[in-house]
Parts: structure tokens; C-alpha cells; sequence
């Protein structure tokens, strides 16, 4: 890949509570070395359960967090060595946007006035064409512009993520770092907002870094993927290679978990069980090893790499990655099940044992 945008090596994390006079000081380790790379124009779909470590690692890139350790290029700077000043220019590089659009906007300040601010701020209209500049990214994420004169609590929630977005393009950004900008809406309105963000793709070319704990949503915008346990990248690699091939026990867990994202198919989620290692023990050997279907003696030996399993970039982490069954090609019956409830036929099979590995 040639200049990349985004270059993240060996980010670590660990939060550190306690060692007062009464307390023993204890270290959760929550990332653990994880890199990628994102290329300009491509989206990066970071996925994992809740607490595995994608909100830290999204702030970290801006520096929101301080890394421990790791490093960390944006268009080719060295993100960790800026100064205060240069870390507020990169701040209008790359944008972040939540979960929760309040968090970024003034319950008090009208809207219009809150995409404003930052067009300002850094200076990037005259003032004569801030008005005009505000219509015109209304109109772009499909608001009224009319309504600039309304306040956050007068929108719904699709809506208000909707301000929230324009309000990150106004400083036109080349990065944007989504936390889980629909786990709050609807179904329908979540395919609203992915469509929009699919669309400002396309027509700004702006990247993100698109953090959820769902794989059907990812699934519908990443073309790079890596999936989070317990801090640890598990499994990584083009997008259409993870859905149509996952490798890491884990991902296909994920997978079988994720609503189907086919309209009209069977609502079919498997459980989650189990729960992920406690961030403040080390675990020998496999992090996954107490929830894996295929867990042998050998897992719990060493932690496993994160190793190439094809040249195309897929990389897994599991001793077993080469061994899995592939997932299965479709008889009539199974073609109008959804992707979702034939992963998790097969996870079932596979732990019975009735379709033995490869
Ligand atoms: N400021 C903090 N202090 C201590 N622990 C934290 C802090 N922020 C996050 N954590 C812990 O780090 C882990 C990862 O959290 P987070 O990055 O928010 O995960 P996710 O976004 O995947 O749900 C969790 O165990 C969480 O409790
Ligand atoms: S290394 Fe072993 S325990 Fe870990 S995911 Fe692979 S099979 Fe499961
Ligand atoms: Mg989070």
C-alpha cells in the first residue's frame, strides 16, 4: 500500500487505579500492541466486545489518550512526538464522532451556530460565507437547513448524529474516527446514518476509522477489518476476505452473534458466552483459550501471533487458523437462511465435532 494515511504499530494501553496509602496500585492492561494501516479514501472497521479496547484505542489516535506505547503516523507525521500547537492543527485533520451526539454538542447552542464554530475558529471561510457554508453542510447530510435554527433536543437521534457528522465536516477533515456513531438508533435508522457516512466516502473522500461492536455494520462499510478481543488484535485483513472466510474462532463467534444484515431474513443471533479475561491478570497463552470451541493443550502455551494466513494481508491469531473448516458452501434449504444463521449452524457443528476440521 503506498502512503498510507493512517500507520498505527505496537499501540499499548494499560490504566493504572490505586497505590494510595490503603490500596495496591493495579494496572488494567486494556491494548495490547495492535497495528494497522488505512489507506486514504478507505475505511478501517474496528470491531470487538464491549471493553475490548476499540473507544481507547480511537481516542489515542488523537491523542485524546496518551499511548504507552506504540507509534502512531498521520500523511506520514510522527502523531506522538507533536507539540501542543501541531497537535491542534492535526485535531482538524482528523475528527471523532460518538455514540452519543450530545457529547459533542451544547444542548444550549443552536445548531447552525455549532457547525459555525469551528468553520471560524480555524478560519476556513470569510465571514460573509460561514452562513452559506452552514446551509450547504446541512444539506449534505441530508438535514433541512431550515432547521439551523433548532436546538440538539429538537432533532431525533438519527438527526442529531446527523449534526453531529456536519459538524465534524466542517473543518474538512481527511480522517474520521466513528465510536459506535449508530449502536443508539433504530435498525432502519442505522442503515440511514451508514448509508450517509458510505456517501460522504465516496463524495469527499474522507477515510475513518469506524469503531463498532457489531459485524453487520461493519460489515456494510469497512474494506479493512480487525477485530479486538481483550485488547489484542485477533484477526485482521481485507473486509471481503474476513466475512467471507473468518479464521480466528472468535470472528466467527462475532459473526454468528451479528443480526443478519440480509432485509426480510430470519432474526437469528447467537449468544455471546462467556466472559473475556479480567485486563488486570495476565493470561498465559491464548487470551481466547476459556471461550474457544477449540481449545487444545497447546493454546494455553503461548500467546499466539497475529500470523499471515493468506498474502492477501489476512492475518489470524490462533494456532488453528489453517485447520478450521471453511465455512460451508449452501444447499436450497440454507441459501434463504441468513449469513448470519449459517455461521452460527456451522460454529455449532464444528464444537459438536460432526464437521471435523480441514
Ligand atoms: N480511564 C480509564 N481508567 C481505567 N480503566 C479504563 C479507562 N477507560 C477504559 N478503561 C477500561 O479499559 C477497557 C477498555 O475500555 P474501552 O476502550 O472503553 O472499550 P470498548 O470501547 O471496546 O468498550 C475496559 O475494561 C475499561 O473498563
Ligand atoms: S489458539 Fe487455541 S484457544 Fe486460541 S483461538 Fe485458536 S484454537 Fe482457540
Ligand atoms: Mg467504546
Amino acid at each position: 500500500m503506498s502512503d498510507p494515511l493512517l500507520q498505527v504499530r505496537g499501540l499499548s494501553k494499560s490504566f493504572h487505579s490505586g497505590g494510595g496509602f490503603l490500596s495496591r496500585r493495579r494496572s488494567a492492561h486494556v491494548v495490547h500492541e495492535v497495528g494497522f494501516t488505512l489507506a486514504r479514501g478507505e475505511v478501517f472497521g474496528l470491531v470487538g466486545e464491549s471493553g475490548s479496547g476499540k473507544t481507547t484505542i480511537g481516542r489515542m489516535l488523537l491523542r485524546l489518550i496518551e499511548p504507552d506505547a506504540g507509534d502512531i503516523r498521520f500523511d506520514g507525521v510522527d502523531v506522538r512526538a507533536l507539540a501542543a500547537d501541531e497537535l491542534r492543527r492535526l485535531r482538524r485533520r482528523i475528527q471523532i464522532i460518538f455514540q452519543d451526539p450530545f457529547a459533542s454538542l451544547d444542548p444550549r447552542v443552536r445548531i447552525g451556530e455549532a457547525i459555525a464554530a469551528p468553520i471560524r475558529l480555524h478560519g476556513l471561510r470569510p465571514a460573509a460565507q460561514v452562513r452559506d457554508r452552514v446551509m450547504e453542510l446541512l444539506d449534505l447530510v441530508g438535514l433541512p437547513p431550515g432547521h439551523a435554527g433548532r436546538f440538539p433536543h429538537e432533532f431525533s437521534g438519527g438527526q442529531r448524529q446527523r449534526v453531529a457528522i456536519a459538524r465534524a465536516l466542517a473543518v474538512e477533515p481527511e480522517l474520521i474516527v466513528c465510536d459506535e456513531p449508530v449502536s443508539a438508533l433504530d435498525l432502519s435508522v442505522q442503515a440511514q446514518v451508514i448509508n450517509l457516512l458510505s456517501d460522504l466516502r465516496t463524495r469527499l473522500g474522507v477515510s475513518y476509522v469506524f469503531i463498532s461492536h457489531d459485524m453487520a455494520v461493519v460489515r456494510h462499510l469497512a474494506s479493512h477489518v480487525g477485530v479486538l478481543y481483550a485488547g489484542r488484535m485477533v484477526e485482521t485483513g481485507p473486509a471481503a476476505a474476513i466475512f467471507a472466510d473468518p479464521r480466528h474462532p472468535y470472528t466467527r463467534m462475532l459473526l454468528a452473534a451479528s443480526p443478519s444484515p440480509v432485509p426480510g431474513a430470519r432474526r437469528q443471533r447467537a449468544e455471546i458466552r462467556g466472559e473475556p479475561p479480567s485486563p488486570f491478570s495476565a493470561v498465559p497463552g491464548c487470551r481466547f483459550a476459556s471461550r474457544c470451541p477449540f481449545v487444545l493443550d497447546a493454546c494455553r502455551a503461548a500467546e499466539p501471533p497475529l500470523d499471515a494466513f493468506r498474502d492477501d494481508g489476512h492475518q489470524a491469531a490462533c494456532i488453528r487458523a489453517g485447520e478450521l473448516a471453511p465455512v460451508r458452501p449452501l444447499s436450497d434449504d440454507e441459501s434463504l437462511m441468513s449469513p448470519a444463521y449459517r455461521l452460527r449452524m456451522d460454529l455449532l457443528r464444528q464444537a459438536r465435532g460432526t464437521a471435523a476440521p480441514r
